[in-house]
């Protein structure tokens, strides 16, 4: 699969330093694989420790003019940015189909997904309001302003390669701070595109570096332990989360962690059954099941569980597996080799201990990362399913029969990132929602991440929001003045 011209507009080998393309100082490169066939489809520019250090220093010595840019002026670069983006809409939808797998639509929707965060942080960039706290003196006055925190390092992940840039970038910019962004090296394509419209967009040289490597220890060992970065935001799993946040002890930096999660979508009895299929559907197979907030757990009230059952099966043997870039795809390929693995053990693990497979449960070609979309059924909490994160298009039903059991079964898990209730019971949506133990709840809705709202997990999930005004805020910290001798 070739890419069209305005996409290959979009394409360098090289990483961005300081305002500069750079190679590699070894000359080395590494491939960026099409998990639809398996096909080379770029050679990048492979850069290690040196460069991010070269990338750390340009980002410090950019802070301190950036870091006193007018509100309003970070908000016009921003909004810059966000005018080229909108304008190669459809060449970074195609170059996150061809890197990444998601269907192309899909990849269309994530490019204005990542443009809402965007289009909000310009916004909210001139909001950055302090306080005047009521002073505990006479003679003094309490004044609590926000700074930018410093030189921050993004470490963003393949699964959504262009709106994870933008959900952490922009905050960044819009606070003050100077950012070295390390993306996935499974999906470095969009990442370069995103720079070469940041360059465009006319950020001054040393504000927004971007280093692309497949060492990602090397890379992300110095942005952890170097002194100068003050912040490290990271979306991945739970285990390098916790590698991460090991390493900036030695340095106490601030951490933004968006790690994994294990969803439960619950459905009550009182819930609008066909709505809670679709919802099932659409937030079970997003990005063929890899998304932190896709449904993981699918548990039914036993009164509507045949129905829900079949309703459910009969959408998702309808669902089209293939190439991203073709008509009609609803489920593209898995991210790599080792995804379609994971899949299938879970798949095995649950039909070993007693789980019926009504659907998928087979690899449906021989090229390409791609895993059915499948549906499985009496599954219980002993399950792999149950404890583990699949990120995959496994759906896996449970039959449950009442409100407490459901709940416990729920929270039995180390992640806390998002849940799932549909119910038509008022009194219902607040015992659930209170008591499920997740950062995010959504209530007879499937998607419920929003750039205005603060996205997040707690427990083994991570620590900090991103989007809303929370969002900004985490790139910032509070100076608290006290002016005396008034
Ligand atoms: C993620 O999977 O990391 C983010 C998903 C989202 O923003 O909806």
């Amino acid at each position: 699969m070739s890419f069209s011209e305005n996409a290959k507009a979009l394409i360098r080998k090289e990483s961005y330093i300081n305002g500069i393309w750079v190679e590699a100082d070894n000359d080395s490169e590494f491939e960026v694989i099409n998990p639809a066939n398996q096909e080379i489809i770029a050679k990048i520019a492979n850069l290690g420790g040196n460069e991010t250090e070269k990338a750390v220093q340009a980002a410090e010595e950019a802070l301190k003019t950036w870091k006193h840019t007018l509100a309003k002026d970070r908000a016009n670069l921003l909004r810059e940015w966000a005018k080229e983006i909108r304008l190669h809409t459809d060449a970074l939808a195609e170059i996150l189909t061809i890197e990444q797998g998601k269907p192309l639509l899909e990849a269309k929707s994530e490019i204005l997904y990542g443009l809402s965060f965007i289009d909000w942080f310009a916004e909210e960039t001139r909001r950055t309001y302090g306080d005047i706290v009521p002073t505990h003196k006479k003679d003094a006055r309490i004044m609590l302003t926000r700074q930018p925190i410093g030189v921050v390092g993004a470490i963003t992940p393949w699964n959504h390669p262009n709106a994870m840039i933008a959900r952490k970038v922009s905050p960044a910019l819009a606070a003050g701070c100077t950012v070295v962004l390390k993306p996935s090296e499974e999906t470095p394509l969009s990442a370069i595109a995103l720079t070469i419209l940041a360059e465009k967009a006319g950020f001054p040289k040393g504000v927004f570096n971007l280093v692309v490597g497949d060492n990602a220890s090397q890379i992300g060992t110095v942005l952890t332990q170097h002194p100068v970065v003050k912040k490290i935001s990271f979306t991945g799993s739970t285990a390098v989360g916790k590698k991460l946040m090991a390493q900036v002890s030695s340095t106490v930096k601030k951490v933004s962690l968006e790690l994994g999660g294990n969803a439960p979508f619950i459905v009550f009895e009182s819930a609008d059954l066909d709505k809670a299929v679709q919802g099932a559907i659409d937030c079970k197979f997003r990005n063929a099941g890899q998304t932190c907030v896709s449904a993981n757990r699918i548990y039914v009230h036993d009164a509507i569980y045949e129905r829900f059952v079949d309703k459910f099966t009969k959408k998702v043997n309808a669902m089209k597996v293939g190439n991203g870039m073709d008509e009609g795809v609803k489920i593209g390929p898995l991210i790599y080799p080792k995804a379609v693995d994971k899949v299938a053990g879970h798949v095995k693990d649950a039909i070993d201990k007693g789980a019926t497979l009504l659907c998928g449960g087979t690899k449906p070609q021989a090229v390409g990362n791609f895993y059915q979309p499948t549906v499985l059924t009496r599954l219980t909490q002993t399950m792999a399913i149950a404890k583990e994160e699949t990120f995959g298009p496994i759906a896996g039903l449970f039959k449950f029969s009442n409100e407490d059991e459901v709940i416990k079964w729920a929270n039995d898990t180390l992640y806390g990132l998002a849940a799932y209730v549909y119910t038509r019971d008022f009194a219902q949506i607040f015992r659930t929602t209170e008591a499920l133990e997740y950062g995010m709840v959504a209530v007879n809705e499937p998607y419920l991440s929003a750039e205005a709202a603060p996205f997040g997990g707690i427990k083994e999930s991570g620590i900090g929001r991103e989007g809303s005004r929370y969002g900004l805020k985490e790139f910032t910290e509070i100076k608290y003045t006290l002016i005396g001798g008034l």
